[in-house]
């Protein structure tokens, strides 16, 4: 007899990589990691007595339950995303959304279709709502792009969803409206994960940076949250900005209120901080901008004229590198490990192919530049 259930059964994280970095990291031994991607332990610049004058707030005493969020944060995050108020939805999360409109819109068993290469806690996310996932294909040609017919592909009577991240973790690809299109034309509810959407190195024309006020006839769910656009993660206030058609968009909030009520997970302090949180995310925002800019530029410069190639990339937070054919994926993030480096391989991330290498583009700069140059040299080898 088993006492717990399938869907809370995981597979602990014990590849070998992450096993030889916990014993590296047990020896006292040094590691430049380039896989950081919390802004709070990353040197970057906040306006940290703004932030803690905003939660010391009198007004957060009263506890007004409200599920969908209270009606002054429905208003400002409606300012923010230029979606109406009433169809604004607080969250603690992203994470928290994703699991709110899988069980809005899915039943156990049921499918929703996701990028590959993407952010992995997919996985989690839907294993626990006892949701089936099913990858759709990005393609690189010296750009990524959705491979579309490979969404209609992998959509079967099960399908009830489909997920664009944009701008994508970790390709940096941002959503056009022709991809849009071809994500409309299946009918499927889409939600469309924009929490990276206010970094942008350079993206076309046609880039789609809220889909939901593009929504048109589907129905399109936005999230995101100040755990990237102020870089609060520790906060917990994230949204879904709903579009289309009024008598969906209805029954979607209706549905949504009677989940979130069951939890009412989001606190008042950050609520009641959250005008102060938006303005003084200004200051963080810029000085993340400038770290990613700064690090993609580096990582260019030091890797250029050696065998490793920097993908390009339109926005996010992440860099991808393709190393040499001359070694595994794993052989190679093994062998930077050895040199004190440590970076994700592209297989975390659902890559189709290898040998690459995925990197935070918020590591501190003079690890970066370390790292970049370690990763260089060792390409030569
Ligand atoms: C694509 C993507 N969506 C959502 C999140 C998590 O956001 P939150 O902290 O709001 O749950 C992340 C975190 O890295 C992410 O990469």
């Amino acid at each position: 007899m088993t006492r717990f259930s399938r869907r809370s059964a995981y597979a602990a994280d014990r590849n070998a990589l992450s096993l030889a970095l916990g014993a590296r990291r047990a020896r006292g031994e040094r590691v430049i990691d380039l896989t950081t991607s919390n802004p709070t332990t990353a040197g970057l610049h906040y306006d940290d007595h703004a932030i803690a004058a905003a939660l010391a707030n009198v007004a957060a005493m009263t506890y007004e339950p409200a599920a969908l969020g209270l009606p002054q944060t429905r208003e400002l995050i409606a300012r923010y995303t230029q979606v109406d108020a009433s169809r604004i939805v607080i969250t603690a999360s992203t994470s928290e959304a994703y699991a709110f409109l899988f069980k809005a819109l899915c039943d156990p068993g049921d499918h929703v279709l996701i990028p590959a290469p993407s952010y992995p806690l997919f996985d989690q996310l839907a294993g626990i709502e006892g949701v089936t996932l099913a990858p759709y294909r990005l393609a690189y040609d010296g750009a990524w792009h959705i491979d579309t017919p490979s969404i209609a592909k992998a959509t079967s009577d099960r399908t009830r969803a489909i997920v664009a991240v944009s701008p994508n973790n970790p390709t940096g690809n941002v959503l056009t409206r022709g991809e849009l299109a071809a994500m409309q034309a299946t009918k499927l509810p889409i939600i469309s994960d924009e929490v990276f959407a206010e970094y942008t190195f350079s993206s076309a024309a046609d880039s789609v940076f809220c889909a939901a006020r593009e929504a048109g006839e589907s129905l399109v769910f936005s999230l995101g949250g100040l755990s990237k656009l102020a870089g609060l993660p520790q906060m917990k206030l994230g949204w879904i900005a709903l579009g289309g058609p009024d008598a969906l968009v209805a029954e979607a909030i209706d549905r949504l209120e009677w989940i979130a009520d069951a939890f009412l997970s989001v606190a008042a302090p950050v609520q009641h901080a959250l005008p102060a949180l938006l303005a003084s995310g200004a200051v963080t925002r810029a000085s993340i901008s400038s770290r990613l800019a700064r690090n993609l530029a580096a990582l260019r410069a030091t890797l250029s004229g050696s065998p490793a190639t920097v993908l390009s990339v339109e926005a996010g937070w992440y860099a991808m590198v393709r190393m040499p054919n001359t070694r595994t994926e794993e052989a190679w993030a093994m062998a930077l490990l050895e040199l004190g480096v440590y970076v994700h391989p592209g297989h975390f991330f659902d890559m189709e192919s290898e040998p690459y290498l995925v990197l935070s583009l918020l590591t501190p700069e003079a690890d970066w530049q370390q790292g970049a140059r370690v990763i260089g040299e060792l390409s030569r080898t």
